[in-house]
Parts: structure tokens; C-alpha cells; sequence
């Protein structure tokens, strides 16, 4: 299996607290969420094992408002955050899918298996193409 590294902050912007969610492959939206719970950094993949959706209302809004709680604001599911354990709603007893990392030189280094990077989208001007007419 191989692995491919993604930085994606330093450790010390981390809050007890709060999340913060981050879009490794540049899609546009958050596909991952970290998160500090009683003193231990903790890292998700942004879905919900109910609908596959992702879980913040806006952006880095995972929490509830005390911080104890991981939500799912689609219907409002609770996960603990040390596991990621859904203990309300739709998906009960299911999990957040924990991903693995590590901390380089002080960053946060999501270590993603197997994750496809999609080739960038590259604008290409439309072009208007005239027929040249036949020469007679
Ligand atoms: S999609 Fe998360 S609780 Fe339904």
C-alpha cells in the first residue's frame, strides 16, 4: 500500500476545542477534519457513515457549540470526538472513518492510502472554427 503525504497545518494552530477542516486534493470542499480532545490531535475523514455526506454546516463548523461533541448537521448526529463514535442518531454505534498521520517538524501530515489525485482541470478557450470554402 502505498502512502501519499499531505501536510496540512501546523500542529500548534490546533485549538482544544474546536476543528478544522482541509481540502488535500483542492476539489473545493473540506475532505478532512482535525480536531484536539483532551490534549490528543485526532484526524477524520469529512463523511458521515450515515449518507456520505460531509458533516459541517460551514466552514470548520464540526463541533457542537461546547466543543464536546462531533456533529453531523445533514440530521444531526453526535460522535465522540477521541473516536469518532456516532452515540446519537441515524448511524448509531457506526464510526468516522479515523485516518492515519503524523507530525513532521511540527505539521500535521495526513498520510493518505491509496488516494487518487485527479488531474487539475485545465480551462481551454473555446475556440471558433469557420470552414474555409472550397476553392473552385
Ligand atoms: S447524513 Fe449525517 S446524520 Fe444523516
Amino acid at each position: 500500500m502505498t502512502l501519499r503525504d499531505f501536510p496540512l497545518c501546523r500542529v500548534d494552530e490546533l485549538v482544544e476545542g474546536q476543528a478544522r477542516g482541509f481540502d488535500p486534493l483542492q476539489r473545493g470542499k473540506d475532505s478532512v477534519f482535525a480536531l484536539v480532545h483532551e490534549g490528543q490531535l485526532r484526524l477524520y475523514r469529512n463523511s458521515c457513515p450515515h449518507l456520505d455526506v460531509r458533516l459541517e454546516y460551514r466552514k470548520d463548523r464540526f463541533l457542537s457549540a461546547d466543543g464536546q461533541l462531533i456533529v453531523c448537521y445533514a440530521h444531526g448526529a453526535q460522535f465522540l470526538p477521541g473516536t469518532g463514535e456516532c452515540v446519537y442518531g441515524p448511524c448509531l454505534g457506526q464510526k468516522l472513518e479515523a485516518l492515519p498521520w503524523r507530525v513532521e517538524e511540527g505539521w500535521l501530515v495526513l498520510q493518505m492510502p491509496g488516494m487518487k489525485v485527479a488531474p487539475r482541470r485545465v480551462e481551454v478557450s473555446r475556440l471558433t472554427i469557420h470552414r474555409i470554402p472550397d476553392r473552385d
